[in-house]
């Protein structure tokens, strides 16, 4: 393809779109269309180590200087994309401007669920997913003052855990059982809360938010449904994302929770594909549509799409899964895909603060979530990658490694 190709999306998945084209060998006109100022940036230290630097330490999110893109000729337009003209195949921005593509991909990621409760739009009342909303809480956080999470995901965990290092007090709200239950067994979620709990945090489970209370317009207080009002300085709230999927479905492409495309991540119009958060893609790890919400996926969609447009022979999607999380001392790693009724074997010893939880559908590994194990971690990702799995059994015995599996499979295929 010799171009135009227009990426909408300056995220993680638009950026490594635009690079890796470049890296494949298109030549033609790129251009990167985002919503957010700067250059584009990388969004996990955000509930991480950025809370908790200076804002005059190295700038250490933007993933690549200016003068990369220049390099790169590639071009980075602030202007949203406000509609895709499929007929004419141009795409709209805001200021009134049309660019016409070859091939559009859409990278338009996702954006934190609001909390549906009165009193959500008082100040104080935080998300977490832009720089900009980063740089807000940083400047909040501080020694002593409290700070109230709303939902125990994956941020939820993460900014408490960089509060309590500030000093503040945090108490995380979760409507579920246990923290991280959307992608972590029942093992590591329990392993989660007593470090957490040890550490100072406090978590307050199977109950949800019904009301925030303020004064002069900032928030003071969370009221819960037994009743019961938490004193708060800051409210974060981390209760999951929603796709931006409204300028594919605007354009008569199909929605679903995400972009539908196919295992090329192509739309149903062969001149668009989606990648990242955004897009719902047929996933054989997962036995059924996905839509991730992670670093890897975001770059692995990117490359798969960057090579198909480059006109490599190009295979269905199908990278193994993985994400990752740091929270006090804990590096939690997963890799593949869980379902709510795996069978769960244990590798290691939880009480050490080391262990694995491998997850099996029948013999069929499935998932290798790893605490402080990044030995198993980068193991299991070969071994999900490879047709031979060790069985529920083998991952029990003494001396067992996934690596040395790994290796074991790879040498006996040859
Ligand atoms: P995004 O990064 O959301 O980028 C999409 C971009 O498109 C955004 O800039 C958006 O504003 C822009 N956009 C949307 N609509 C338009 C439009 N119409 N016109 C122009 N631009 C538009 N993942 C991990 O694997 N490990 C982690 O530890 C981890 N930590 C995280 C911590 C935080 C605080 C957050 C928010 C996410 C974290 N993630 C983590 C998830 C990871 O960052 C995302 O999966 C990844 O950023 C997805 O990339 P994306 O490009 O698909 O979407
Ligand atoms: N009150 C309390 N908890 C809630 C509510 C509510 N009203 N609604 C949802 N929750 C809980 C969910 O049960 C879940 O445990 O919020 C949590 C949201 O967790 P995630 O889905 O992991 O979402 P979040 O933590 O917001 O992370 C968003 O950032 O780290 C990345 O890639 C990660 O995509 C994820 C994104």
């Amino acid at each position: 393809m010799s171009g135009p190709i227009v990426v909408v999306g300056a995220g993680q998945a638009g950026f490594q779109a635009a690079v890796s084209l470049r890296e494949t060998g298109f030549a033609g006109p790129l251009t990167i269309v985002g919503d957010e100022p700067g250059l584009p940036y990388q969004r996990p230290p955000l509930s991480k180590a950025y809370l908790l630097a200076s804002p005059d330490d190295p700038d250490t999110v933007t993933l690549r200087p200016q003068a990369f893109f220049e390099r790169h000729t590639l071009k980075v337009v602030h202007d949203p994309a406000v509609a895709i003209d499929r007929p004419r195949s141009r795409v709209r921005l805001r200021s009134g401007r049309a660019i016409p593509y070859a091939h559009l991909v859409l990278a338009v990621g996702a954006r934190a669920r609001k909390l549906p409760v009165p009193g959500s739009d008082l100040d104080r009342v935080l998300t977490l997913r832009t720089r900009a909303e980063a740089d807000v809480l940083r400047g909040l956080l501080r020694e002593g003052i409290r700070v109230v999470v709303i939902g125990g995901g994956f941020i939820g965990m993460e900014v408490a855990a960089a509060a309590r290092k500030a000093g503040a007090h945090a108490i995380v709200i979760e409507t579920l059982d246990r923290v991280m239950a959307r992608v972590v067994s029942p093992e590591t979620s329990a392993h989660v809360e007593a470090v957490h709990a040890d550490q100072g945090t406090a978590i307050v489970l199977g109950r949800s938010v019904t009301a925030l209370h303020g004064v002069a317009g900032t928030v003071s207080e969370v009221e819960l449904d037994d009743g019961r009002r938490i004193p708060a300085d800051v409210v974060v709230v981390g209760i999951g994302v929603v796709p931006n999927t409204e300028l594919a479905q605007c354009a008569g492409l199909e929605v679903g929770d995400g972009i539908v495309v196919d295992e090329q991540l192509l739309t149903a119009d062969p001149r668009i594909s989606a990648i990242g958060d955004c897009a719902s893609y047929p996933s054989k790890h997962a036995g059924s549509r996905a839509r991730l919400e992670s670093v890897q996926n975001a770059v692995d969609h990117a490359h798969h799409v960057a090579t198909r447009l480059t006109g490599a022979p190009s295979q269905a999607y199908a990278q193994v899964p993985w994400f990752w999380t740091h929270q006090f001392g804990m590096r939690i790693q997963t890799a593949g895909i869980g379902r709510a009724d795996d069978l769960r074997v244990l590798h290691g010893d939880p009480t050490e603060g080391k262990f694995s939880v491998c997850r099996y559908q029948g013999d069929r590994l499935v998932a290798v979530e790893s605490v402080n194990r990044t030995g198993d971690h980068i193991g299991a990702r070969k071994v999900l990658a490879g047709a031979q799995h060790p069985t529920p059994h083998q991952v029990t015995q003494p001396g067992f490694t996934f690596k040395a599996f790994a290796a074991q499979t790879a040498t006996a295929a040859r």
